[in-house]
């Protein structure tokens, strides 16, 4: 291997996150990074929002930020033709959808493919879309949990790479599932990403592929138990 290729694959990862909010995933990214647990270094956070808190964690990580607001925009293509032009900005080997809740257009999309993850609170492919937690108690579920998938065009809809599940008990509210769903969700996001940045994990012809080969169902799925190969 050349000396230009092997310091490709050992140079730190440039991470973009995208988020709308609170920022907890952001938070986790950000102290991963900080440790040297991720290689690879959050060069950017946008938010649609001016308010999200996930910006003051960014200034406090002393990472840049930038907002753009929805309403600057006619219409949803001309946002995400400007959105698309800003992320480029930042040349992200990675974008991280971090409570981004925002649907993106199907060429931002294909612009990032295989380098776009989300994380989605619910065991993909039940609850796409919104509310995910009142949907899986109303349903009668005893179990719920978060997604990291590679972001497709199909809303919620990319290969899924990792799940970790939690237990629904009965009387437990939506913000009591939510706590619990967000506990896992801060262990599982920096793994896939840490997995990203080591150059272990692609999408290839739809499906997600560690170390060359595709995560089984049962290897994509954390609960009490971590399988071997998901460290
Ligand atoms: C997370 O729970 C994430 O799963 C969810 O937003 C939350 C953001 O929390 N994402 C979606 O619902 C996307 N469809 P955070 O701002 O504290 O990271």
């Amino acid at each position: 291997m050349s000396d230009q290729m092997s310091s490709q694959l050992t140079a730190s990862k440039r991470i973009l996150v995208l988020i709308s909010g609170n920022g907890s995933n952001l938070q986790t990214l950000l102290d991963h990074c900080a440790s040297g647990k991720i290689a690879g270094e959050v060069v950017g956070v946008i938010s649609n929002r001016a308010d999200a808190y996930g910006l003051v964690r960014a200034k406090e990580a002393g990472v840049a930020t930038a907002i753009l607001a929805q309403q600057q925009f006619a219409s949803r293509a001309e946002y995400d033709v400007a959105l698309q032009a800003l992320m480029d900005d930042y040349q992200p080997d990675l974008v991280v959808l971090a409570g981004f809740m925002r649907i993106l257009s199907a060429d931002l999309v294909r612009h990032f493919a295989g380098r776009m993850i989300n994380i989605h609170p619910s065991l993909l492919p039940k609850y796409q879309g919104l509310h995910t937690h009142q949907r899986a108690i109303e349903a009668g579920d005893s179990e719920h949990g978060a997604s990291v998938h590679f972001v497709t065009e199909e809303l919620d809809g990319g290969p899924v790479i990792l799940q970790a599940r939690v237990p629904i008990f009965e009387g437990d509210s939506a913000d009591e599932v939510a706590a619990r769903v967000q506990v896992q969700e801060h262990s599982i996001y920096p793994l896939v990403v840490q997995w990203f940045c080591e150059g272990r994990l692609k999408m290839q012809e739809g499906a997600a592929l560690l170390d060359g080969a595709e995560l089984r169902s049962e290897e994509r799925r954390v609960g009490k138990e971590c399988l071997g190969r998901c460290r």
